[in-house]
């Protein structure tokens, strides 16, 4: 049995102003447990805190700037130790083939990658003073399964995400022996204001608050890799599972219909 959200926790959840992240946040609130909530946008983390002022800390910023983390630092030492930090902040940014633009990859990068492992910087330590005391001390780290499969215009944002996940894999196997655990979640399409700007069919859409729901019962049981909804990840395996030559006639075809669209 996991030790993991059985006790009151102290957790921070970065990109909690939005989405997936504002569920989770709501599903851990009703959970008990004691929130550092980031986000760049103040208002919408005070709208969170509203729900339990006494188990709350808004604690604004932007997760690429090293400033920021700074004085986010300073409000997770005062916070005391901490248990787990769910880093969920990201973009996704489709990169339009007939004007190529490296710009598009370079926002992907710096938001999903470099902004996550800015985040690192600070959590880290916190995370290893808890372990220390002998506690549980969790990083999770919210992937894509998007990267599995070469979609058409997704070049930055599967890139990014591909990059993040070996980024989580690598740090699991060197914090292993600490005995902190690194946790990769990697959802299918989730109903949130980055996916509603998108204006290609989503198989298997789930919401907010299903994603949510899996995500903190993944954490919960103990789990490493938390990938969801299952229909979507197996076709995503299933597919990947065969000959290049045969996925990169898919994803070409794929491609051309969502251009001609
Ligand atoms: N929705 C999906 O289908 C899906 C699928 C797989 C993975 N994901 C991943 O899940 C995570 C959350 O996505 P979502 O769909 O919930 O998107 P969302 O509704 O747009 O939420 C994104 C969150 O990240 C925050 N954020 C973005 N850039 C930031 C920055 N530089 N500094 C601080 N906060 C920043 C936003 O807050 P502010 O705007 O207030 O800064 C917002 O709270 C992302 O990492 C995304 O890649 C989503």
């Amino acid at each position: 049995m996991s030790e993991r959200l059985q006790s009151k926790s102290n957790i921070w959840i970065t990109g909690a102003s939005s989405g997936i992240g504002e569920a989770v946040t709501q599903a851990l609130t009703r959970g008990g447990h004691n929130l550092v909530i980031t986000g760049r946008r103040q208002q919408p983390l005070e709208d969170l805190k509203a729900a339990a002022p006494e188990r709350i800390v808004a604690a604004a910023g932007d997760t690429t700037s090293k400033e920021d983390l700074k004085s986010i630092a300073n409000v997770l030492e005062d916070q005391g130790d901490l248990h787990m930090a769910i880093l969920n902040a990201g973009t996704c940014e489709y990169l339009d083939i007939t004007h190529y633009d490296s710009d598009v990859i370079e926002k992907n990068i710096h938001t999903n990658v470099i902004g996550t492992a800015r985040c690192v910087d600070i959590a880290l330590p916190a995370l290893r003073r808890t372990r220390a005391k002998g506690l549980p001390a969790t990083l999770v780290i919210v992937s894509s399964s998007a990267w599995w499969f070469p979609f058409g215009r997704a070049e930055g944002y599967g890139a990014s995400k591909a990059a993040l996940t070996y980024f989580a894999q690598a740090l699991r196997a060197d914090l292993a022996k600490e005995g902190i655990d690194v946790v990769v979640v990697s959802p299918g399409f989730v109903k949130t204001p980055l996916t509603d700007r998108n204006d290609f069919p989503m198989p298997f859409l789930v919401t907010a608050d299903d994603a949510a729901e899996r995500i903190v019962a993944g954490l919960a049981k103990g789990k490493n890799e938390i990938a969801f909804p299952k229909r979507f990840t197996w076709m995503l395996r299933t597919l990947g599972a065969l000959p290049q030559r045969a996925i990169d006639r898919m994803a070409a075809s794929m491609a051309r219909k969502s251009t001609n669209k």
